[in-house]
């Protein structure tokens, strides 16, 4: 089956309690692109994304997954589909080795041959990951830690992998040194959603992008196209 598209929202509604969060969010994630969703602070990005993985109900709207209505369908069912999450603030178990880290990923796997194949994917993109693969990850620092919770994200072999604001809290040079490889996991294949407030540097290698302010959808278009709005300029570069 060809898919032109990996995941549509449509007219999506969120509410915590009284308080409208998304008011109608529309938007479409290509196969193989990286499509970023940029916004300040209190936006309704994450909430997009816990909706997204079924985590916060939604009271109005749809959301497609390569052609299924996922909507309303439990966490796990939906990460079965192939859509793996790297939530903010990564949630590494910090406890446990990066090896350790990384198989959590891939909970749902028995065979462990694709496991060996799919861990050999990760060291290859991160080598630094294979040299401390026995070390405690809580130990690691912020930029290892943040390869570690893209690496798990890998290991359930995604087609869609979602990503919640991953250069928080990182110099801009690791902030690059992120996005080479999640640059690198697209063009390997896999659809991504970053998730952002870094406007400038998630514009350049976003492909195509969505800016949300109050919920609501005020900027789409290709990366190119988002660069030169008007309406993000306003908003992100004074
Ligand atoms: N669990 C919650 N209960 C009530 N309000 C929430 C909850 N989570 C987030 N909010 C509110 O929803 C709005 C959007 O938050 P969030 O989706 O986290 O934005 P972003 O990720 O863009 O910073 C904010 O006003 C926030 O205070
Ligand atoms: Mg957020």
């Amino acid at each position: 089956m060809s898919m032109t598209r990996s995941l549509v929202i449509d007219n999506l509604h969120v509410a915590y309690g009284k308080a409208d969060v998304l008011c109608g969010v529309s938007l479409e994630i290509a196969p193989s692109r990286i499509t970023c969703l940029l916004g300040a602070n209190g936006a309704g990005k994450s909430t997009l994304i816990r909706a997204l993985l079924g985590l916060t109900p939604a009271h109005e709207g749809s959301i497609v997954f390569e052609g299924q209505d996922i909507l309303g369908l439990p966490p796990h069912k939906i990460v079965g589909l192939g859509i793996s999450c790297i939530p903010e603030g990564r949630r590494i178990f910090p406890r446990m080795s990066v090896e350790e880290n990384l198989l959590m990923g891939a909970y749902k796997e028995k065979d462990h041959k694709k496991i060996q194949e799919r861990l050999a994917r990760i060291y290859d993109m991160y080598p630094r990951l294979l040299d401390r693969r026995e070390q405690l990850a809580g130990t690691m620092s912020g930029g290892e830690q943040a390869m570690v919770s893209i690496g798990r994200g890998l290991m359930n072999n995604p087609s869609l992998l979602v990503i919640d604001e991953p250069s928080l809290g990182l110099s801009p040079a690791l902030v690059n040194d992120n996005f080479r490889v999640i640059r690198r996991i697209c063009e390997q294949g896999t659809a991504v959603f970053l998730v952002e407030q870094n406007v400038r540097q998630t514009l350049a290698i976003a492909h195509f992008g969505y800016v949300l302010a109050q919920g609501r959808v005020v900027a789409s278009g290709s990366a190119e196209d988002l660069r030169n709005s008007a309406e993000v300029q306003k908003a992100y570069f004074g």
